[in-house]
């Protein structure tokens, strides 16, 4: 995957994360008790194995319920997701069907990881979490626009799940870890699919994903707000989240074809969605 310039990206972060903050104070900083160390105090390093979280308390398992149950639904849903754009795109749908399948595997692993932990993942919380992208997807499909299902899919999802996954692996429990570590290779795969489909065909597709990101980017922005208080149980820092998202994101719509200015543009619309 292409790297951004790295001026780009630190205007971006810059202009966008501390307005997102300004909207996002709720629910950030959570002082949970985990094994003597404070979670979500700025800094608090996640490195050493005595500031792991007890992953046998009530507390963790109770937010674990809900972050585990919001991963298993991505999952579904992306698989799902790959299966109906290989109905947009016949001549890729046994591509598009591998990658179903892959999100089908990680569905298990992270299902194995609730089990292993005792904890039963809260499903109804999770389809209510997803109902606006799966709206917003669905009405796509339906109207056969490639490219906002491709966006929706490929871009915010895979970009939301490769953050989650990448700030989540420093204070998963070794079980999960591992099991995660495998899943965020395979999702930058699936970025990287609907990235070159768009940079392929990047100029008839323009002004659609510039629509697509206005209508769906603040959804990421409230799924990041919802996720925060749970996320912040188990030492998942939201504005790690925020930024991690932003540099996967951002770095797709610039190997796509977006000038910086462009991506500063559709980043704001997350503010005002
Ligand atoms: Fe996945
Ligand atoms: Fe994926």
């Amino acid at each position: 995957m292409a790297q951004c310039d790295y001026s780009s990206r630190q205007t971006l972060i810059a202009v966008v994360m501390p307005t997102l903050e300004s909207l996002t104070t709720s629910g950030s900083t959570t002082d949970v008790e985990t094994n003597g160390a404070v979670s979500g105090v700025p800094g608090t390093p996640a490195m050493s194995d005595e500031a792991l979280p007890d992953f046998t308390s009530a507390t963790y398992k109770d937010a674990y319920s809900r972050i585990n149950a919001i991963v298993i639904e991505g999952e579904q849903e992306a698989h799902d997701n790959y299966i109906s754009l290989g109905t947009l795109i016949p001549d890729q749908a046994d591509e598009l069907a591998r990658l179903a399948r892959m999100e089908l595997k990680h569905l298990k692993g992270f299902t194995a990881c609730a089990a292993n932990l005792g904890v039963d993942a809260d499903m109804p919380f999770a389809r209510e979490f997803f109902t606006p992208l799966r709206d917003n997807f669905q009405s796509a499909l339906g109207e056969g626009k490639v490219v906002t299902c491709l966006l929706i899919q490929s871009l915010l999802i895979e970009a939301f799940a490769i953050a989650a996954y990448h700030i989540y692996i420093p204070v998963a429990d070794p079980f999960a870890r591992r099991i995660t570590e495998a899943v965020v290779k395979d999702e930058y795969t699936h970025l990287n699919y609907g990235q070159e489909w768009l940079k392929a065909n990047f100029e008839a597709s323009r002004v659609e994903l510039e629509q697509a990101n206005r209508d769906n980017l603040p959804h990421v922005r409230r799924m990041l707000e919802g996720v925060a208080a749970d996320a912040a149980v188990l030492q998942m820092e939201k504005e790690d989240l925020i930024e991690d998202f932003l540099i996967a994101y951002q770095e797709a719509l610039t190997e796509i074809g977006f000038s910086t200015r462009e991506i500063a543009r559709m980043a704001a619309a997350a503010l005002v969605g």
